[in-house]
């Protein structure tokens, strides 16, 4: 195994996690260059790779194996192009890029160009949603009947002082709903249509402050999201896990699987079923099994597996198409937010694979 020489675009927030993540695993992967127009290496200490003002720059300069690509969401495509047409492997930040149609155009060139994608979906990653993957396939909540999550917490103030978060594009549903939408699609399956309703009524922006999603999945389970950047909350997966430093830790969970033998909790794993199998129904006890789950960090996780991916040809656990079909089931929720009718995927999947 030889270390990947990789180079991130963009040391913004996310960047700099990534930064991190390929600093702390060097058996995994050496950092080889950034390229960021407005941040350099007197802002990034740790950083001893050289910066570049341009990913071209950087690209031509460098030549490394892989990058991963952390800038602003309209950058994502030109830059993942730039990068299949140099035979360059990368991790792609989410939403995998903001259009349809932009993601259509790099998919096309990822699988004329051959390289090997991940989408930033980091929380498939965490060791209780593998288990809760596990879990489910193994049947032991019976078979799946829905699923209900919430993800609520108020963003602060001075969060909104960047323009570009209270236009629409900038908002929960892109921003947060859309890990709920990939996970509820790697636990329960592909989703055949969605509903959802938008609210700005608190905030009072372009872009909706609250939004409700009814999923119905294609093996005819039914899931609800409420997702809120301004209602206040313990329950999101990140104050769940305490993956984040920005979000202290509740420890609650706010995933709830129902099966027709049991539930299932997450992130903090507890399974619920009858305390004699022979004697299920709501007039007979429950019992409940907590399921601790030894932490690790999903970046970690998410670079080691990529590694794997180029070098050892593991199937990606979210490639940019599964990215991209994510991004076709989020903004399905916005789209018939405005239409009030629901709306069916299948078409839309197809024409990403055109
Ligand atoms: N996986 C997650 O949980 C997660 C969390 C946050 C952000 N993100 C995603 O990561 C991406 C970046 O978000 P962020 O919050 O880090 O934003 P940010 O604004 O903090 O950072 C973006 C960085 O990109 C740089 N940049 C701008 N143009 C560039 C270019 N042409 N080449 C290279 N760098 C350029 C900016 O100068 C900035 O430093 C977005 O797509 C966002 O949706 C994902």
């Amino acid at each position: 195994m030889k270390p990947l020489r990789i180079a991130c675009f963009g040391a913004g927030m996310i960047g700099r996690r990534h930064i991190d993540t390929i600093l702390a695993c060097p058996e995994e992967a050496t950092l080889v260059g950034v390229a960021d127009p407005l941040i350099g290496a007197d802002a990034y200490p740790p950083v001893r790779a050289p910066f570049f003002r341009s990913h071209t720059e950087l690209l031509d300069a460098v030549k490394p194996d892989a990058v991963v690509i952390a800038t602003p969401n309209n950058l994502h495509a030109p830059q993942g192009i730039d990068c299949c047409r140099r035979g360059i492997h990368f991790i792609i930040e989410k939403p995998v890029t903001e259009s349809l149609e932009t993601a259509a155009a790099l998919l096309k060139e990822v699988r004329r160009s051959g390289v090997a994608t991940l989408t930033g979906h980091h929380r498939r990653y965490h060791a209780s949603i593998r288990a809760a993957k596990r879990i489910l396939e193994e049947g032991r909540i019976g078979r799946l009947v829905g699923v209900s999550v919430l993800w609520a917490t108020r963003k602060p103030d001075p969060y909104f002082d960047a323009a570009w978060r209270r236009e629409p594009g900038g908002g929960p549903v892109l921003i947060n709903l859309i890990h709920e939408i990939d996970l509820l699609r790697h636990l329960g399956g592909e989703m055949a249509s969605i509903t959802g309703m938008v609210s700005n009524a608190v905030r009072s922006f372009p872009v909706e402050d609250t939004a409700g999603a009814v999923i119905s999945f294609a093996n005819q389970a039914v899931g609800t999201i409420l997702c809120s950047d301004t209602g206040l909350s313990p329950w999101t997966i990140e104050q769940g896990t305490g993956e984040s430093p920005m979000f202290p830790r509740s420890g609650e969970n706010s995933y709830r699987f129902i099966g027709t033998e049991g539930a299932l909790e997450l992130p903090n794993l507890k399974l619920w079923n009858a305390r004699d199998p022979k004697a299920v129904g709501w007039d007979k006890p429950l019992s409940v099994t907590p399921l601790p789950v030894a932490d690790t960090d999903p970046y970690v996780e998410q670079l080691r597996h990529f590694r794997r991916c180029i070098q050892e040809g593991e199937a990606p656990v979210v490639s940019a198409e599964d990215g991209a079909r994510t991004l076709v089931a989020t903004l399905a929720v916005g789209e018939s937010g405005r239409t009030g009718r629901p709306v069916a995927l299948k078409a839309a999947f197809e024409r990403l694979a055109d």
